[in-house]
């Protein structure tokens, strides 16, 4: 069976987890994953001692036995040849996604990949090739498709309550400018923030313009349209704003004449892509990591009956669209089509945390589904079709904002 046709590998009894880059987002994986049942953390890899130490030291204060450790930039090639792994965890920066992911599918192991899974398109097809052949699960840790909005949103346009859609937005708007400076260890500027690893995001927005970061706004979006099932993404345009914000940001905080003001960054503050679909629907996908204003992934779906739109959550249904449903009216709709997943789980996810519980509810979905035999949520195929926009928006931004096809994956 392929994964069109949802593929199941054979269920698994226990799940042995093997981790790459125990940064922020890796420690906080270790710490979930080990309130799972049937689920172990048994091997980590990271460039850092320091990070695989605490690894193992949360895995200690868990009264979990310890994992084996891998050092080095290529040690997850190591971590996948341990007998002691079935999945590959990849949590590292996003340029070690790719090479991880397929490492781990060529040596039998499934690939349970972060946003996004591929940095370009050549890779989105090496994955979509390496897992078709190797018969092993990719798995995109898109964690928003499990947000609790989105999967009330899901509900919504998979019961028809919104008609016919029509036109989706998404984005990942989020404040990371301090982010992007602060230091790894006590962070020399700024006390409160734990920095990223070598600033390994602000080195790739220093040589990429376009939207290196479309998933948290797209996936959930193209979950309401079907698409790759009854629908797909056929091209994209993409324009950029000039970049400013990180050049103010650094201005203000080290002083204008301060090689982090004069450094030069490529990405925009603001990009904005839009997909149209085979199906003749619109995408509008927005990426903003440095410009002074509150988060947001917009998330809104229109359709033939109405619409539904996030930060705040609101909704309007014809014969009333005119205005938002009341607060009561929305509480009442949120019940009528509250998700089985949200019904079932999200209690304990918002108590074991991560993103409010959807960390944990994807972690518990992918685990389940592994422990079952059954096929994911999201294939090889989502994660190449979400995460192409990398390379499509900095390609369609470099033209003039030119039309993009978007390769069809699944052929
Ligand atoms: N889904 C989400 O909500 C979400 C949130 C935050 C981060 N992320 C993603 O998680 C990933 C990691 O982000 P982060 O914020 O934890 O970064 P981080 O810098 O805090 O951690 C990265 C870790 O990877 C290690 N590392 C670097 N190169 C490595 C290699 N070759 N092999 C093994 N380990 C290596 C670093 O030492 C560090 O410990 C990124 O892809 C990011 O986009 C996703």
């Amino acid at each position: 069976m392929s994964f069109k046709d949802g593929f199941r590998a054979p269920p698994l009894k226990r799940i042995r987890v093997g981790i790459v880059g125990i940064g922020r987002r890796g420690d906080c994986a270790v710490k979930r994953l080990i309130k799972i049942p049937d689920v172990e953390v048994t091997a980590l890899s990271d460039v850092e001692d320091f990070r695989l130490a605490e690894g193992n030291d949360a895995l200690a204060n868990a009264g979990k036995p310890p994992a084996e450790t891998y050092l080095g930039a290529d040690s997850y090639l190591r971590l996948a040849d341990s007998p002691n792994v079935d999945v590959v965890y990849i949590t590292a920066p996003w340029p070690v996604h790719a090479p991880a992911a397929v490492a781990a599918m060529e040596r039998g192991k499934h690939a349970a990949v972060e946003v996004p899974c591929a940095m370009t398109v050549e890779d989105c097809w090496r994955l979509v090739e390496t897992a078709e052949r190797t018969k092993r699960h990719l798995i995109p840790l898109e964690n928003c498709c499990y947000g609790d909005e989105e999967l009330f949103a899901l509900n919504l346009c998979r019961s028809g309550v919104l008609g016919e859609l029509v036109h989706g937005e998404g984005a990942y708007i989020h404040n990371l400018a301090a982010e992007n400076f602060a230091e790894v260890d006590g962070c020399k500027y700024f006390t409160a923030l734990r920095g990223s690893w070598d600033r390994w995001r602000l080195k790739w927005n220093a040589v990429h313009d376009g939207n290196p970061y479309p998933t948290h706004g797209l996936a959930p979006i193209c979950k309401y349209m079907d698409v790759n099932g009854s629908d797909r993404l056929d091209y994209v345009v993409s324009v950029s704003s000039r970049q400013a914000g990180i050049t103010a940001f650094a201005a203000r905080q080290f002083g204008a004449s301060s090689p982090e003001a004069m450094d030069t960054y490529r990405l925009g503050d603001v990009n904005t892509s839009i997909f149209k679909t085979a199906k003749g629907r619109t995408i509008m996908i927005q990426h903003a990591v440095s410009s002074p204003r509150p988060y947001s992934r917009i998330n809104l779906i229109s359709g033939t009956k109405g619409i539904l739109s996030g930060y705040p959550l609101k909704v309007a249904l014809l014969p009333d669209s005119d205005k938002w449903l009341q607060e009561t009216e929305l509480a009442e709709l949120r019940k009528q089509y509250e998700h089985p997943f949200v019904k079932e789980s999200w209690e304990l996810a918002k108590k074991v945390g991560g993103h409010g519980g959807m960390d944990f509810l994807m972690d518990l979905r992918w685990t389940a589904c592994l422990k079952n035999g059954e096929p994911m949520d999201s294939t090889v195929y989502d994660a190449a079709t979400w995460s192409c926009l990398t390379e499509l928006s900095e390609k369609s931004v470099a033209a003039g904002s030119i039309p993009v096809k978007v390769p069809d994956f699944i052929r």
